[in-house]
């Protein structure tokens, strides 16, 4: 019997691998994109670090924690929005988009990062939230003046129904009427989210200008690129009407006359020729329900952004009644919607995928099975999303395998879309007891605790009183731990990244083709790269052990999860949640 033990062979590749990466290049020619060879990091600025004792993250905390992250091997970091707001939605209601919020810190205070990251060879990435601003944006102010004025016309406004009441039955994605009255125009005007988020009005030419005007700004001062919240929302489908009501409440969900809307993408070229484009920035859009056949107006040499996130995972399990209705995601669900979005994107153009974001609960929560929290199950989730055709985009914390969160009472939630929910649940007859367990695995906030950077007080995040409660797992799960410990959640990460970036593989896993190994092996998620090389990733989705057949003579243990690896009689034997990343000879 042939067995071989390929402990030994996985260390070494781990540290060629480190230092191969450290002085790396680019594997493909100087002409391709510099974010492709690079990884992106996601930041939720009001949690990631407190520099003066407020309890809120800051500008300042990420400038002083830059080393950090180029260790990590981050080359842009997207900050969610800290330009001027009242923070009904945590800054994703934008008062001032020229300003920087005082509690997020200055002007002076983003320069600094811009620069501070240039030197590091990393760079920023803000968000772009402009299908809606905040009510206390002068143009809303000046636009709910009156009917006559220079931005009367710059949201959208309608007289009320024949009933005097709404224009039309649409709920809005955080819960009620997505209209609300102004009685000095006597008209209601549109909101998509809250009602402090009105819609902007795209269809006018000045509104665009006015847009593009300010992004030009920002990319001139240095600014590497930005998200784009919310992107398929600015195109309404006109004339506005009612659509079949899907609850009780006699609304109907916003988003069935959203997905019917044509032409977003004439906006998107346009704004992509007047800003993106010339300043060869970098954009990642917050597109869903995207049709197929628009994907290549979307992402790749022709589209509008570089990148979009692919969200197919996060619609499993859905339904349309409230997350008190709807179900985690199985293995074999999560696995099918992966190869799915791999087969959109083939050949089209680079997805940027993720296992969580600010509005998401932590992937380790939510796609392993309940109970199951081992660095070795964080760590098989994490390498099988990082490996696929993409730009692995990690989000604050997933690097150190950071969990959902607990909630000791309904008190304890700051989400507007959770506490919609659990409203929804009440309604739907549950106690409160049922609607708070019902809704917490899919809280926003189950993302948005503070980053845990040590077993101090507070996670290390402040010297203050978190905005809040830090998880209180902190002691268990931290950085200050995991750093230099060959065998933690962070240090595996790097080794991913450090393989990505390595000159010998990068061709293989930044381009390299995705095809699914096994595709019907129930709880075994398993596929080839192809590209100047041939990769398969493997990883058990099990807590026992198993047998994986295999395709050919192994050339190289690349990644192991776990101390070893054993191979006998053309397969290996997978213990639980062990995940593989082979060379094939
Ligand atoms: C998507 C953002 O990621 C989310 O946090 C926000 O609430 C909505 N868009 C509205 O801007
Ligand atoms: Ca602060």
């Amino acid at each position: 019997m042939k067995k071989r033990i390929y402990r030994i062979l996985a260390v070494l590749t781990a540290a060629c691998l480190l230092l191969a990466a450290s002085g790396a290049g680019a594997a493909k020619a100087e002409n391709e994109l510099w974010w492709k060879n690079t990884i992106a990091y996601e930041i939720y600025v009001r949690s990631f670090r407190d520099t003066n004792g407020d309890g809120i993250g800051d500008l300042k905390g990420i400038t002083q924690s830059l080393d950090y992250l180029k260790e990590l091997g981050a080359g842009a970091l997207w900050l969610t929005p800290c330009y001027a707001s009242p923070q009904e939605d945590n800054g994703y209601d934008i008062a001032n988009f020229y300003e920087i919020d005082p509690v997020y810190g200055t002007m002076a205070d983003m320069d600094e990062l811009i620069r501070e990251a240039g030197e590091r060879g990393i760079r920023i990435v803000m968000d772009l939230v402009f299908n809606h601003t905040s009510d206390a944006n002068p143009w809303f102010v000046e636009a709910r003046a009156g009917r006559n004025n220079e931005k009367s016309d710059w949201y959208i406004w309608r007289d009320p129904g024949e009933d005097g009441g709404a224009p039309t039955n649409w709920r809005s994605i955080f819960g009620g009427s997505a209209w609300e009255y102004d009685p000095i125009r006597g008209q209601y005007y549109l909101h998509t989210f809250l009602k402090q988020q009105p819609d902007l009005n795209w269809e006018n030419p000045e509104v665009r200008a006015e847009l593009y005007k300010m992004i030009n700004w920002w990319l001139d001062r240095g600014l590497g690129g930005f998200r784009i919240d919310a992107i398929i929302n600015i195109k309404k489908f006109l004339p506005f009407r009612d659509f079949p009501a899907d609850r009780e409440d006699g609304l109907c969900s916003i988003r069935r006359m959203l997905e019917k809307a044509q032409g977003v993408y004439l906006f998107l070229d346009e704004m992509a020729r007047e800003t993106f484009r010339p300043h060869d920035a970098f954009s990642v859009g917050e597109v869903f329900d995207e049709k197929e056949e628009d994907l290549p107006f979307i992402i790749g040499e022709n589209g509008c952004f570089s990148t979009m996130f692919d969200f197919s995972e996060k619609h499993i399990g859905a339904d349309p009644r409230g997350w008190y209705a709807s179900a985690l995601p199985t293995p074999e669900e999560y696995k099918a919607a992966v190869f799915a979005a791999q087969r959109r994107c083939a050949g089209v153009g680079f997805f940027s995928n993720i296992i969580e974001n600010h509005d998401e609960p932590r992937g380790v929560s939510h796609y392993l099975p309940a109970g199951e929290r081992s660095d070795a199950a964080k760590k098989m989730l994490g390498g099988l999303n990082f490996m696929l055709r993409g730009l692995p985009f990690l989000y604050q914390g997933q690097e150190i395998g950071m969990e959902n969160t607990v909630f000791d009472s309904i008190g304890d939630v700051d989400d507007i879309s959770t506490l919609d929910e659990y409203r929804v649940a009440l309604d739907a007859g549950l106690t409160e007891e049922q609607a708070l367990a019902a809704v917490a695995p899919f809280s926003r906030d189950n993302a948005r605790t503070p980053f845990q950077w040590s077993a101090e007080a507070n996670a290390g995040f402040t010297a203050g009183t978190p905005w809040m409660k830090v998880n209180p797992n902190y002691p268990r799960v931290n950085l200050a731990d995991q750093r230099g410990r060959p065998d933690s959640v962070y240090e595996f990460y790097r080794s991913l990244i450090a393989l990505r970036k390595s000159p010998d593989y990068a061709e293989t896993v930044v381009y390299g083709e995705t095809e699914p190994y096994l595709p019907e092996e129930k709880d075994l998620m398993a596929y080839f790269r192809r590209g100047d090389r041939t990769l398969l990733v493997a990883g058990n989705f099990r807590s026992e052990e198993r047998t994986m057949p295999l395709p050919g003579e192994i050339g190289a243990l690349l990644i192991n999860n776990l101390p070893e690896l054993s191979a006998a009689d053309g397969a290996v034997r997978m213990a639980p949640w062990q995940f593989l990343v082979l060379e094939l000879a």
